[in-house]
């Protein structure tokens, strides 16, 4: 008996809390990601937030969301707590309210049902949860459980968050007062050095007493810093620098990039909302001829950018798919294309409020990606060999802007200062999918794409470092 004992012991594998930020973003990372360690043979809990949990029932018909991963043989179970508001309550609207739920009413509840959750399963040994959390110090202290942070960002964006204080002493953050002069005192940017304007935009804010500060503050200041291991859906020949400045102070591993098995075929069901199938009308169209337009889960911009850019592709003449999220203009007007749009557009273009992003870009008349700059859209662009126009909106988009247009080269700005015109849309669309710039692209994020690849690999870094970040795991739980 004891010989088992010592046998069960040297082979017990993880068992792992995971939290990810209720956001479609970060969900979707954070599920791949799950289900990823489960066929390492961790045993994962994962726990959405009951409105999350509601939204992707509601769009998929699906009551069970593992059940497909189970059925082949994973570990994962399931559960649900609320994050402080009704379920049918408009967070998207009302986005400070949910983000001070975020901050206090849901650490509450998650501190609740993690302390249930150990108390009835002592083999819980870590908590993984979204950088972006609040509260995971706190619980793993009080639990005991080994700590991981999951960033879904670029390590740079990271980084950057990582150097408030340096950023604050120069001058360029709370306020940022210099505009001109290159920031080119942090460790770890890759190019040497990063402009004002490229850094994330919470910090190019001139107000910076908001509940989205007091986060960042928290959790990516202080929070993550204290994270016995950083997890980061990046790849390490793309940010080979700021990476190896982060693993001076903690483990800090590149997985990424973080994608079903199948890219196309998912496993478990993402989508908070219910997906338009677009393929019927790609299928019509010639090879690499379509340009995707989407701004992403969460942005939003106005009216008039949405103009601009709806002039300037029918004028283009390129083809396109527009994904056109009902709140993408935050206003009460629903209708944000100039009259007559539809219309003119005829077949020129497919305008649908949510598709299935990956089985739009990876088609293969989808030729160019109009984006926002997400990090999991640039990803998904790069795996698809799909260059990129760049509208930054919010957040880590300007710096991952500067990721793909000024080191990369696999993509090109709309516009200068974010200042949408529908000239320079057409112009640039053509640039884009027709003339000569549209070939160096086309080369550059090939060559992009074999880094990708390559990283997955067996044999490849983020292969091998999911592997290291398993072993060290496994190591610290037992
Ligand atoms: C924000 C941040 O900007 C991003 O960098 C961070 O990693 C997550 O939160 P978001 O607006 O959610 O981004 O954009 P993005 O990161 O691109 O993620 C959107 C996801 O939704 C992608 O995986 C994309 O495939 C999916 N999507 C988008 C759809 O499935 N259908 C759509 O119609 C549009």
């Amino acid at each position: 008996a004891n010989q088992t004992g010592m046998a069960d012991q040297i082979t017990k594998n993880p068992h792992a809390i995971f939290i990810p930020l209720p956001l479609q973003g970060h969900l979707i990372p954070s599920v791949h990601l799950a289900v990823k360690l489960a066929s390492k043979g961790f045993t994962i809990t994962f726990i959405n937030t009951e409105s999350v949990h509601h939204s992707i029932t509601n769009s998929s018909s699906s009551s069970n969301l593992f059940e497909e991963a189970c059925k082949s043989g994973l570990d994962i179970r399931y559960a649900t707590v609320s994050d402080g508001l009704p379920v049918e309550f408009d967070r998207s609207l009302n986005h400070d309210q949910f983000m001070e739920c975020l901050f206090h009413v849901f650490s509450a509840h998650v501190d609740k049902l993690v302390g249930s959750l150990v108390k009835d399963d002592p083999s819980i040994g870590c908590l993984i949860a979204d950088s972006f959390c609040v509260w995971p110090l706190m619980i793993s202290k009080k639990y005991k459980l080994v700590n991981i942070s999951f960033w879904t960002e670029p390590a740079l964006v990271l980084n950057l968050y990582h150097h408030l204080d340096l950023l604050k002493k120069n001058g360029h953050y709370d306020p940022l007062d210099k505009f001109d002069d290159a920031i080119d005192y942090i460790p770890g940017v890759g190019s040497g050095s990063i402009k004002p304007t490229d850094l994330m935009s919470y910090l190019q804010a001139t107000n910076t007493n908001t509940i989205l500060h007091r986060i960042i503050h928290k959790a990516l200041f202080q929070n993550t810093k204290s994270a016995d291991i950083i997890i980061c859906n990046t790849i390490q020949e793309l940010e080979p620098y700021t990476i190896s400045t982060l693993n001076q102070t903690q483990p800090f591993y590149a997985i990424g990039p973080i994608f079903p098995n199948d890219f196309t075929k998912e496993l478990v069901s993402t989508s908070l909302w219910c997906e338009l199938d677009c393929t019927r009308w790609l299928d019509n169209k010639p090879p690499g001829s379509v340009l995707y337009v989407s701004f992403g889960s969460y942005a939003h911009t106005s009216k008039h950018v949405l103009e601009e850019i709806a002039c300037g592709l029918l004028q283009s003449e390129v083809s396109f798919v527009w994904v056109l999220r009902p709140d993408l203009v935050s206003s009460t007007d629903t209708n944000a294309l100039p009259v007559g749009f539809e219309d003119q557009v005829k077949d020129q273009g497919l305008i649908v409020p949510w598709c299935n992003q990956k089985a739009v870009i990876s088609h293969q008349s989808v030729g160019g990606f109009l984006t926002h700059c997400g990090w999991n859209s640039i990803l998904e662009s790069i795996w698809c060999g799909v260059p990129m126009i760049c509208l930054p909106l919010l957040t880590d988009q300007f710096t991952n802007r500067k990721l793909v247009v000024d080191d990369w080269k696999i993509g090109i700005n709309l516009c200068e200062k974010n200042l949408v015109d529908r000239e320079e849309v057409t112009k640039k669309v053509k640039e884009l999918m027709m003339q000569e710039k549209s070939n160096e692209l086309r080369t550059e994020v090939k060559k992009v794409k074999r880094t990708l690849q390559d990283a997955l690999a067996t044999g490849g870094s983020s292969h091998r470092n999911l592997d290291h970040f398993v072993s060290q795991v496994i190591l610290k739980t037992n």
